[in-house]
């Protein structure tokens, strides 16, 4: 005779490591399919937890419940073949709905529409199920989870980390013992945490501090499109920098190579003029003195590009935009220096080509994340791009180097998982792949100025990220001179 349900479901979980509490195990008994129930549970974890709980599995059925409502993922839509590429559709910008006057209501709201944004995508993870008020939290002795943002951060002589954290309408000390291993807590980041209160309930002692994150089972599945998209970033035109003759071969490669011929977007992710005033003796770099002129200049290298691409801008710290993330696009004063096809997006903005979603932010905050995050660097951005998609924000640090406008709705919030997430900024460039998110670091069309000299940046000029929008394979063209005139790399990544 073949084991009970209640066998199997104990043999499940122990063979996953983890244990299940009686009632739930009773719970999923009495449930259609309980061993498929169990295994989509424990995907939904980023670790199993020690034990399976009763409230875990009422999550579990709300999130089955939710499956064609309005929270559900949607359906991908399928790219199709065409000469003229459909128009980017612009999903998420805040170009045309600022609402900011940056007074300090103006403040309390956006934080709270951070803090409520990311308890979302928190409470949706198995393991928070539980969660519960602070205010309630810390009169419990036994093992709770709360959400909290992150008002302070402390370490001891000891290495500890004592971090306070609030909600709606408490705070409390959280005790992260060294041992944990656990330094990169970002101040202002929204966090889970599971612990319990110590003897004198004056700290919660952390078991687990736990992101939003992205869940690591999602599939990605193929589309029919036939489209490529190139990636270009910091082109700083009007600097003495700028590269002329790479631009020159990658516009020729472009018009010749049949390699090209199904790239049919190019996303542009920022700093596309050097700007004026921007650092210190700016004025002794720059070729173009005038910030029209060197909008115009920008606008007629975009021009070279060959007729059938779309072209997707977005401005960065150079840019002339206000300065305060999210920013609005560029003036129509600007814009009219361009042609029709080329669609302007704030930064960040999320745009859908032939049904993919692409994140693209030019990448302030790096200067605030590399510089918080021990474990981080400026050569390899798309580590830090992770620490963005566990947190599910871009600029989780108020208050340092990138100033933030305090907007009714919090766009730096990553609430829908991309397809595809691509920065500039940081002059590197890097592939990555994030738990089915492909990252991209864009390169830069700029030699190595003096101010970067003083500050010893490298950059990795010259390089053409270029990603399929059927398999989201990822690849560079290389047109850096180390390759010069002869020979351009088109190496496959992933
Ligand atoms: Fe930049």
């Amino acid at each position: 005779m073949g084991s009970s349900v209640h066998e199997e479901i104990l043999k499940l979980a122990a063979s996953r490591g983890v244990l299940i509490d009686p009632d739930a195990c009773r719970k999923l008994e009495d449930r259609e399919d309980p061993l498929l129930r169990l295994e989509q549970l424990l995907h939904s974890f980023n670790e199993p937890p020690l034990v399976i709980t009763p409230d875990m599995l009422a999550w579990e059925l709300r999130q089955t419940e939710n499956v064609g409502s309005a929270e559900a993922e949607p359906v991908r839509t399928v790219g199709h073949i065409s000469s003229t590429p459909p128009p980017p559709r612009v999903v998420k910008d805040v170009t045309g709905n600022s609402t900011s006057r940056g007074n300090v209501k103006d403040f309390a709201k956006y934080f709270t529409d951070r803090f409520h944004s990311l308890k979302r995508i928190l409470l949706r993870r198995g393991d928070m199920a539980g969660a519960m008020p602070i205010s309630r939290a810390v009169a419990l002795t036994r093992t709770v989870q709360v959400i909290g943002i992150v008002n302070s951060i402390h370490t001891t002589k000891n290495g500890h980390r004592i971090l306070e954290i609030e909600d709606e309408e408490d705070r409390c000390r959280v005790l992260v013992m060294s041992e944990k291993g656990e330094d990169s807590v970002l101040k202002d980041e929204v966090i889970g945490v599971r612990g319990r209160m110590n003897r004198d309930k004056s700290m919660l002692v952390a078991d687990a501090l736990i992101r939003p994150d992205i869940p690591y089972n999602r599939p990605v599945e193929k589309t029919d499109s036939t489209s490529r998209v190139a990636v270009l970033s910091d082109t700083h035109v009007g600097s003495k920098t700028f590269l002329r003759e790479e631009w020159d071969l990658m516009i020729e490669w472009l018009k010749s190579s049949p390699d090209a011929r199904d790239i049919n977007y190019i996303l542009i992710s920022g700093d596309l003029a050097d700007g004026i005033g921007v650092y210190p003796d700016q004025e002794e770099d720059l070729e173009i003195d005038d910030v029209y002129a060197q909008y115009e200049r920008v606008a007629s290298y975009i021009s070279q590009l060959p007729d059938w691409m779309r072209v997707i801008v977005m401005p960065g710290n150079h840019d002339a935009v206000r300065p305060a993330e999210p920013q609005p696009t560029f003036q129509q004063e600007l814009q009219k220096m361009f042609d029709s096809r080329v669609t302007f997006v704030g930064n960040p903005a999320t745009v859908e080509l032939e049904g993919r979603k692409v994140l693209a932010y030019h990448g302030r905050s790096f200067d605030d994340i590399i510089s918080s995050i021990p474990s981080l660097s400026w050569e390899r951005p798309v580590e830090a791009m992770k620490e963005m998609l566990k947190r599910r924000h871009l600029a989780p640090v108020y208050g340092e180097r990138t100033p933030l406008a305090p907007e009714k709705k919090d766009y730096m919030v990553i609430d829908e998982i991309p397809d595809v997430f691509i920065t500039g900024h940081v002059h590197s460039y890097g592939l990555d792949d994030y738990r089915g998110v492909r990252l991209i670091s864009g390169s830069t069309w700029q030699s190595q100025t003096s101010y970067q000299k003083m500050r010893n940046i490298s950059p990795i000029p010259a390089k053409m990220p270029v990603f399929d929008l059927s398999t989201l394979n990822l690849s560079v063209v290389n047109f850096s001179e180390f390759y010069n005139r002869q020979k351009h790399s088109a190496t496959r990544v992933l």
